[in-house]
């Protein structure tokens, strides 16, 4: 039997870029198409995507008029993105590590990323720091944070010029994605599961700060 390496996020997606970009319709898929409108109104909306990789979601949102930037590990997916849009700043960083101001964005997203993190709460933590917080006065709410949760207890096996290579992923329970952000203060606002049959395949969590 061939032998998988485990590779880390960057080494993995640097790899694998190409093969991810071709699967667009199967990762929409898992979403059929809720992120977006979950959003509500994007125009002119600071947004920033985290993990945003090829820019399946940001190219969507900068199209919609949102000022985006794109956070990612691998370079290779941001230079999917950038060759299909200048406009969008990207930036090469850590979810953990996010290198913005407080305060800084309408809308953080997050599609597929935390299956690669270990420790979610560190990535939540930076993403309320970063959020605009809600008006002092007033019946607004802060920023708002979506996130993607994928049912994957074992990551996919991917062909490679370099043998098999399974990418570093993490299963992450629904139930404590909600507790660890309501720990954290966020709102939930929403709580949805994509499923297939009986067996949900993907949890799509709205909250505000
Ligand atoms: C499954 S892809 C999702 C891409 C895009 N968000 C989408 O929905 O199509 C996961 C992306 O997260 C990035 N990533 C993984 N761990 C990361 C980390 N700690 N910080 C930033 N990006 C990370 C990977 O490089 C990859 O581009």
């Amino acid at each position: 039997m061939q032998k998988v390496k485990i590779l880390n996020s960057k080494d993995g997606y640097n790899l694998t870029a190409d093969y991810y970009a071709k699967k667009e319709k199967y990762w929409d898929s898992f979403e059929q198409y809720q992120v977006v409108p979950l959003l509500g109104q994007v125009k002119d909306r600071e947004i920033l995507d985290v993990g945003a990789g090829n820019g399946r979601l940001s190219l969507r949102l900068a199209k919609a008029g949102a000022k985006v930037t794109a956070l990612d590990v691998s370079e290779e997916m941001l230079n999917k993105l950038k060759s299909k849009n200048q406009k969008i700043k990207v930036v090469i960083g850590e979810a953990e590590d996010l290198p913005f101001e407080d305060n800084s964005f309408d809308i953080v997203i997050a599609t597929f990323l935390i299956v690669h993190l270990k420790d979610l709460n560190l990535f939540f933590d930076e993403v309320y720091r970063v959020l605009k917080p809600a008006p002092r006065l007033g019946s607004g709410q802060g920023g708002k944070f979506l996130l993607t949760n994928i049912n994957q207890r074992k990551a996919p096996e991917i062909k490679t010029e370099q043998g098999l290579v399974e990418i570093e992923s993490y299963y992450h329970r629904p139930e404590q994605v909600i507790e660890d952000l309501e720990t954290l203060a966020f709102s939930i606002e929403e709580n949805k599961f994509v499923k297939e049959g009986e067996t949900w395949v993907n949890q799509i969590v709205l909250v505000s700060k």
